[in-house]
């Protein structure tokens, strides 16, 4: 393990509620450790806590068994990005990516050897004389990125870096991060509420709710065996549909697995298709289960609104929570009593 979060607790000063508490986390090394969840779960508190650019109210932080709960932010050896890539306006590339190497001991020869390098491995090799108000966003990025690189770091920490890219270049940004994660082998610890660049990026998913980690697991895992109705309902495109059972378990499906077609053994039920929406590769159709709550259903075939259906979902394609909304064993449906969304 590289990092290790103990009983983390979080107090902000001047509120009594802990946004973060009794939190535990062991961030392996090597790995590209993505924390996902909603606006103000406290992914970005958790960040700097790690960083230590933010204070621990309870629990220890160590880094490769030493403890850092205290220690400053400069000492840990742990270099941040941010999402506005906090680059100096007035310095050339190459004085960027020098400026951070600045307290290092190192000689000139040793310098320049270090940021022909992590030019040549962002890309930016050719830009050393631009300043920033001639680069692009993606070339901004990439100079924040060469920066924290240049100091060999023990990992990245970084939030939400690509966020303030449109979504092109976020996609090409994307795809250059994990070539840049490839080729160096080191620690990123990365925060987004975007699950595609989840799922895309990480080796392990840490999906958090309300300060709690919901589920630590490999972005197969949390899309394919979803430890709980939250992440069931949290992941995919959409999440799940999910019922309450007039016992009060749950069961949940992929709207993919939504057909009109009747199967042996599953569940079924009557529902009135209220949109169809064109999304490409397939359509996204809203229906209303009379009773029970709206639910979607993707499928390569256009349907037509205003018309009843009968819908099924194949016995094999159902997935059983319990009472707490955890995942469990298959249980006999008693019946089907609304549709449930887990508050996001
Ligand atoms: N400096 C602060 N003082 C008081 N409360 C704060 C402070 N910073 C964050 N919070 C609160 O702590 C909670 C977690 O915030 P945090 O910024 O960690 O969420 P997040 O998961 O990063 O959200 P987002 O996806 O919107 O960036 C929120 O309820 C937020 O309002
Ligand atoms: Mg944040």
């Amino acid at each position: 393990m590289l990092i290790n979060l103990s009983n983390i607790k979080k107090v902000y000063p001047g509120s009594k509620d802990p946004v973060i508490e009794g939190l535990n986390l062991a961030i392996k090394e090597g790995s590209f450790t993505v924390l996902l969840g909603p606006s103000g779960c406290g992914k970005t508190t958790l960040l700097r806590m790690i960083a230590g650019l933010e204070s621990v109210t309870g629990g220890s932080i160590s880094l490769e068994g030493e403890n850092i709960t205290n220690m400053e932010p400069g000492d840990r050896n742990l270099a941040m990005v941010f999402q506005n890539y906090a680059i100096y306006p007035h310095m050339t590339v190459k004085g960027n990516i020098e400026f951070g190497l600045k307290n290092y001991q190192m000689t000139k020869q040793q310098r320049e050897e270090r940021i022909k390098l992590v030019m040549e491995l962002t890309g930016l090799t050719g830009f050393e004389n631009r300043m920033p108000n001639q680069l692009s966003g993606g070339q901004r990025q990439r100079v924040a990125l060469a920066r924290a690189i240049s100091k060999s770091p023990k990992a990245f920490l970084m939030d939400e870096p690509l966020s303030n890219l449109d979504a092109k270049l976020r996609n090409q940004m994307r795809s250059e991060l994990i070539q840049l994660y490839n080729k160096m082998g080191t620690t990123f610890i990365y925060v987004t509420h975007d699950q595609t660049e989840a799922l895309t990026m990480a080796t392990d998913i840490v999906v958090m709710k309300d300060g709690k980690i919901m589920q630590y697991d490999t972005p197969e895992n949390v899309y394919s065996n979803p430890a709980n109705v939250f992440v069931a309902q949290f992941i995919g495109d959409p999440g799940m549909d999910v019922f309450q059972t007039t016992d009060d378990q749950f069961i949940g499906f992929k709207p993919r697995a939504l057909t009109t077609e009747p199967v042996a053994e599953g569940v079924s039920f009557d529902a009135n298709l209220l949109t169809t929406e064109y999304l490409g590769y397939d359509y996204q159709m809203t229906f209303e289960v009379p009773g029970k709550g709206t639910l979607v259903m993707r499928n390569k075939k256009k349907m037509t609104s205003g018309e009843a259906y009968r819908l099924s979902v194949p016995l094999e394609d159902l997935y059983y929570f319990d009472r707490d909304q955890n995942r469990c064993e298959p249980f006999p449906i008693t019946g089907l009593k609304e549709v449930f969304h887990a508050d996001k």
